[in-house]
């Protein structure tokens, strides 16, 4: 915990003592016993409703104006002075601090940095590195009075095309998990809040707010919720936030199964639970099912708690627990023990943590020794409209509001290397008018909402390429894809379009029948078609959208100042249609925030979506039909080379030890992953054919250096989710260990013998 610059606060007198002016028990003096005692029911139910939003329809009145604590937050909760309850503040987002940069009659600003998409970061496949940038957005948290950051997401990429994958992790629910430990880690350790989101299974944003999951009971608790359970395990999240869409027919946010009996009774979440903003309908089975919270606040909401409690629907008792819950919150947070911030978080020292932390989740695609640029490339072309409008992150309350962002021109200039000036002025000309033509009304408000149309491509004259192959030692084409909430994303979003087609073609021809080489830089914040072209350039690097120092990271990449070591936390397919879930997603339809209504005709992947594929998702799908892939889950080249030797497994029991070592065998230094998946015995139901167990990244070796790298799984990790029988099995027999760079590159596969064990869970049955 950062040590608290000041304890004065300005505290009344009253508030110092136990008791208020007329003898009223205070928080934090008093035991929470007694100021719940204190309170009326009115009290009560206002604590347990946030104090609503700005602009939100028949909106309730803010007490206090306590949205102008910090404003741009999303939230607040209710303050009862009497009682010596202040109200805390909750804002956005998985990339960074999201609040205004500027206030009224106010000279001062107030940006914050856009780290890297969670994408990105879990594309590090090292949590010591992301519990590092959640040290360094906490710290922005706590300096500009914020007491809970509204993340991370960890929602799992069920489906290339879901318009928030940029946020989320992955296809896995491990790696999904380990990040998201790692981040809260990071968040926390500055005395602030997260809110670990959104629990749970909200894969699509189409009509998110009513669409009903149909999911069945194994591939919740294998995929869906596995993730969540390691993240409340492994860091103790202060808040969780209950997610939008209903699951088997019930609201999430009004399931016990989901916010008691998993959440509370299964993983031990010591925290408090919080809707998704308007989420959920019934504020009664809402309070009831453990959702301690609703934000921010809506009309109605509080007379429903207030008469549920007058006519016997909702026990006080129950109303009670929720109140403790988010008085126990209020205690820990800095607003509440009178943190004095400052407002001037270390800006400068977190661009240096997001231009790092963004290099490393970089994953190396393809590269037939272009990469790192030899010390003669000087001159450099640069195609396409993303070289010169990075994006820096997704949009909607994932955006982050920012002082600048990077772009590759100015990374690369600053790297040392010069950029075709004449193509410059070219794209810098053609965006300017194609993005006014394309986005005649859009606004600055719109703009962080909905992803303003961005311009496309266009294939340059056989002059022009003649002119910038002479000039030029070599090409950068940036393919760039923007996506948010709101929306999923379109097929014609996934594939490339016929001018990327055609400016990969007439480049790579131009450029490689003078002798020089092409790279491709994928500026994108979810997959996309690669098969059909990858092979045409002489490397192609994913950079995912890398925050607001982007184009310093890229350049640090292709100089080779770092060597890429960022891996694929999901599977590249060669067709969209590979994957299993797009027979069941909703694929190019359009139904904006808010949906559509559940009393018409029901449609599906509209109204409800079967999640017939089950547990099989990502590389687990791929795997079982054989599918041939783009680029498989876990994949990533290095510009080293590593040798792995020496693997042994070890069976205790209650742990599994696999041990491997892992030299650096190439000529640059180097980071390593090395992944462990598992197959295990069928006994009796159908398995994966492996997952991923573990994983573990080496340091940064240098060339000659060798370490060791032990990966341990807890055996009863080895289950699977027996429906019938309502329990985790570990089937006693054979268990294949298996060593990957890619789960389709298995180094080495050992053997070892597993006891079997049985762990009873309670049913899920999804009622109120
Ligand atoms: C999003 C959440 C976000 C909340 C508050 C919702 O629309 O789904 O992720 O935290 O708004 O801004």
């Amino acid at each position: 915990m950062k040590i608290i610059k000041s304890t004065l606060i300005i505290m009344t007198a009253a508030a110092m003592m136990s008791c208020g002016p007329k003898g009223d028990p205070q928080l934090g003096k008093s035991s929470i016993d007694k100021v719940i005692a204190a309170m009326t029911l009115e009290e009560k139910a206002h604590l347990v409703i946030g104090t609503g939003m700005a602009g939100a329809s028949g909106e309730a009145p803010v007490v206090g104006e306590t949205r102008n604590l910090v404003p741009g937050a999303a939230g607040t909760t209710y303050p009862i002075p009497r009682l010596g309850i202040p109200a805390i503040v909750l804002a956005d987002g998985p990339a960074g601090l999201r609040i205004n940069p500027v206030r009224e009659g106010d000279e001062n600003t107030y940006y914050c940095t856009h780290f890297p998409i969670g994408t990105l970061l879990a594309s590090t496949w090292n949590p010591e590195l992301v519990k590092q940038v959640g040290a360094a957005i906490g710290e922005e948290v706590l300096e500009y009075g914020v007491d809970v950051l509204l993340a991370p997401a960890l929602n799992i990429h069920r489906n290339p095309l879901c318009g928030r994958n940029f946020e989320y992790y992955s296809e896995d629910p491990l790696i999904s998990g380990k990040i998201a430990a790692a981040y809260v880690n990071g968040i926390q350790s500055n005395g602030v809040g997260t809110s670990i989101k959104h629990y749970a299974l909200n894969n699509q944003e189409t009509n998110r707010m009513k669409n009903d999951v149909h999911v069945s009971p194994r591939a919740v608790r294998e995929i869906y919720l596995k993730g969540f359970g390691i993240a409340v395990q492994e860091s103790q999240p202060w808040t969780v936030m209950s997610s939008y869409n209903y699951v088997n027919g019930v609201y999430t946010s009004e399931s016990k199964d989901l916010q008691t009996t998993m959440l509370r009774d299964e993983w031990g979440f010591r925290g408090m639970v919080m809707t998704d903003w308007f989420g959920g309908q019934d504020a009664v089975a809402q309070m009831e099912a453990g959702n301690d919270m609703l934000q921010p606040g809506r009309p109605g909401q509080f007379e429903d708690i207030v008469n549920g409690v007058r006519e016997g629907r909702l026990p006080e008792e129950v109303l009670d627990r929720n109140v403790r819950r988010v008085l126990e919150l209020i205690l820990k947070s800095p607003r509440f023990k009178g943190y004095e911030f400052s407002n001037k978080p270390d800006l400068k020292a977190h661009a240096e943590v997001t231009r790092e932390s963004a290099a490393e989740g970089m994953v190396l695609l393809e590269n037939n020794g272009v990469l790192p640029l030899a010390s003669d490339v000087r001159n450099i072309a640069l195609f396409g409209t993303t070289s010169y409008d990075f994006i820096a992150g997704g949009t909607g309350s994932g955006n982050v509001n920012r002082a600048y962002t990077v772009s590759l021109l100015e990374g690369l200039e600053k790297a040392g290397y010069s950029v075709d000036a004449d193509l410059s002025g070219i794209y810098s000309k053609y965006i300017e008018e194609e993005t006014a033509r394309l986005n005649p009304k859009s606004d600055d408000m719109m703009a962080m909402f909905i992803p303003k149309v961005r311009a496309g491509e266009f294939v340059p004259s056989a002059e022009m390429l003649e002119r910038t192959v002479a000039a030029n030692d070599l090409a950068i084409i940036t393919l760039g894809r923007n996506s948010g909430e709101f929306l999923d994303r379109k097929i014609a979003d996934f594939t490339l379009t016929d001018e990327e087609i055609g400016l990969i073609t007439a480049v790579c021809g131009a450029f490689h029948d003078a002798g020089k080489k092409v790279v491709v830089l994928l500026n994108i914040g979810g997959v996309i078609e690669t098969s059909s072209w990858k092979t045409v350039p002489d490397a192609v690097l994913c950079a995912w959208q890398a925050g607001q120092e982007g184009g310093n990271s890229v350049a640090d990449v292709l100089k080779g100042v770092v060597s890429p070591s960022g891996r694929l936390t999901m599977t590249f397919p060669m067709a969209y249609s590979d994957h299993a879930s797009s027979a069941n997603f909703p694929i190019d339809l359009s139904f904006g925030m808010f949906g559509k209504d559940k009393d018409v005709e029901p449609q599906r992947n509209v109204d409800y979506t079967e999640y017939e594929e089950g547990i099989y998702v990502g590389y687990r799908w791929f795997d079982k039909q054989n599918l041939a892939v783009s680029y498989p889950f876990g994949y990533g080249l290095s510009y080293t080379a590593f040798e792995w030797s020496g693997a042994s497994v070890k069976v205790g029991n209650k742990e599994t030890v696999v041990t491997v070592n892992v030299k650096n065998t190439g000529s640059s230094n180097g980071k390593e992953v090395v992944e462990l998946y598992v197959a295990a015995p069928s006994g009796g139901i159908d398995k994966p054919v492996k997952e991923l167990r573990a994983f573990a990244k080496t340091n940064d070796l240098a060339p000659g250096e060798t370490q060791q790298i032990s990966l341990r799984i807890n055996n009863s990790d080895l289950a699977s989710y027996n429906e019938s029988q309502n329990a985790w099995i570990v089937d006693e027999g054979e268990y294949s260990f298996m060593l990957g760079a890619s789960s389709r590159d298995i180094r080495t596969t050992l053997t070892a013998h597993v006891k079997g064990s049985v762990t009873k869970t309670n049913a899920l049955s999804f009622n109120k």
